[in-house]
């Protein structure tokens, strides 16, 4: 199926008159033409849409092909940096002053608490999406080659990802916070020979005060906001290069030449367009060979296919979070107060699996070895699992391994969250619920 040709009609009246003004083109180069090439222009004519592929596969239509996780994290994040910034002209990183700004956010800040609530939400909703991208991939073989880096790349966006949540917590200086970073940075302390000398670092001494959480805010605000950006930049780029393994197809040809740079060259069929429409097919040099390359007819643009789509889950993600921001209030519970340990407390609930770890097992075990092996073994996972095929017959080994541990670590979340109690005695969530997000 080709590309529907739209008849062209001028725009009119005072629209043209502000088409043609010298502003309007000095700012937008060229007219918004519904044809092939004004399409493609679309696309790379626009410093925030020129991140997507002018043509993509036809299969990335699909909501399933990618369940848009990493579109919607995406959104989640610029959710969280709007309302973060919002948040930061009304607090300060003190002791003394950060417990009474978020009582000050609540009843004299318009929209405040609102927009701490929408923050609060979209922190939990992005933890849950990365984690299940990172699942899409992992199910979809997205990590084998060439995209190897670019799923190391994405361990270091969860692990940002986590710290941004578990600095945050501690942020509103009341008692969840202050016990819920307590519990999570005793686990630091546990790592052999450098874990004192971490946790004093983190916390700019021994114990949780005023450097902690200057340190907590810094890192919160600035450190992962820059890391964050550099890694993303990375990611999407890569992207770009790898194409997405969406419809077992190749890149787009241009990406292809890049790629080829280093390796032994074919030459492979590419296309561009002429400004009437027409395409016409050249040759580019490519270590792919020709069975890779894309029929046009399984591409479409990107604009507006697969753009007007992403606007659709974005507008439905914006939505959802704000429909959780009015309808629950973000916790505040009484001010910090390290005399008063509650019980029981518990860490942050991407950590909590971790604390039901220690429960069973020796604190290196559970505070260090596993969290640090599982990282390690998620960093090199492409480049221990050399089989290349994708489809999941081929894959029976990797697949039960992978569930088997994301299976246990989800049910000692559960447990951790739900079903532990006073001095981490086993309760019945329905009896009495010990959970707090
Ligand atoms: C803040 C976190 C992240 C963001 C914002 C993000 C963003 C994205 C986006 C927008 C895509 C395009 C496909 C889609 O929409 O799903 C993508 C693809 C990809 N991501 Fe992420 N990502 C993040 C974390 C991760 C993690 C944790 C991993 C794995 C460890 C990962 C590995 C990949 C890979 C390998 C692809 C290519 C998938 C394919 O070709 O099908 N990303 N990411």
């Amino acid at each position: 199926m080709t590309e529907p040709r739209v008849p062209q009609s001028r725009p009119q009246g005072w629209r043209s008159w502000v088409q043609e003004s010298a502003l309007y083109r000095s700012i937008i180069r060229s007219p918004a033409h519904d044809s092939p090439r004004g399409r493609a222009q679309r696309a790379f004519g626009n410093v925030f849409l020129h991140v997507y592929p002018v043509r993509v596969p036809r299969a990335l239509l699909r909501f399933r092909s990618t369940w848009r996780l990493g579109f919607i994290s995406t959104v989640l994040f610029t959710i969280l940096l709007i309302t973060g910034v919002y948040l930061m002209f009304f607090y300060t990183p003190a002791v003394s002053m950060a417990y009474g700004d978020m009582q000050l956010l609540r009843s004299q800040v318009g929209f405040g608490q609102l927009i701490r609530n929408v923050h609060r939400w979209g922190a939990h909703l992005m933890v849950l999406a990365v984690v299940f991208h990172l699942v899409r991939v992992f199910i979809d073989g997205a990590y084998k080659a060439p995209r190897q880096f670019n799923w190391v790349i994405g361990v270091g966006l969860l692990v940002v990802t986590l710290a941004y949540s578990f600095t945050g917590y501690l942020l509103p200086w009341d008692q969840l916070a202050y016990w819920a970073v307590t519990v999570g940075s005793d686990l630091v302390q546990y790592a052999p020979g450098v874990g004192g000398w971490m946790r004093n670092f983190l916390l700019g001494g021994s114990t949780i005060g005023q450097s902690a959480l200057l340190r907590f805010y810094v890192i919160h605000v600035a450190v992962l906001t820059g890391a964050f950006f550099l890694l993303m930049a990375v990611h999407l780029w890569r992207l770009r290069k790898d194409g997405l393994a969406v419809g077992d197809v190749a890149p787009l040809a241009h990406d292809v030449t890049e790629r080829a740079d280093d390796h032994e060259a074919i030459t492979v069929a590419a296309e561009t367009w002429l400004p009437d429409g027409r395409r016409v097919l050249g040759v580019v040099e490519t270590d792919e060979g020709p069975g890779h390359a894309r029929a046009p007819e399984d591409e479409v643009f990107a604009w507006p296919h697969l753009i007007i789509r992403h606007q659709v889950v974005a507008l439905a993600a914006c939505a959802l979070v704000l429909a959780l921001g009015v309808a629950f209030e973000a916790p505040l519970r009484e001010l910090a107060n390290p005399n008063v340990t509650p019980e029981p407390s518990k860490a942050p609930w991407y950590f909590v699996g971790l604390q039901e770890l220690l429960a069973h097992f020796d604190p290196l075990v559970a505070g260090v070895l596993a969290p640090g092996v599982l990282i390690a073994a998620l960093v090199a996972l492409p480049y221990i699992d050399r089989n290349p095929s994708r489809r999941p017959q081929d894959r029976k080994v990797a697949l039960i391994v992978f569930w088997s541990l994301f299976i246990a670590l989800a049910v000692l979340t559960v447990i951790g969250a739900l079903f532990r109690g006073p001095g981490w005695g086993f309760v019945l969530p329905w009896e009495h619920l010990y959970f707090e997000p």
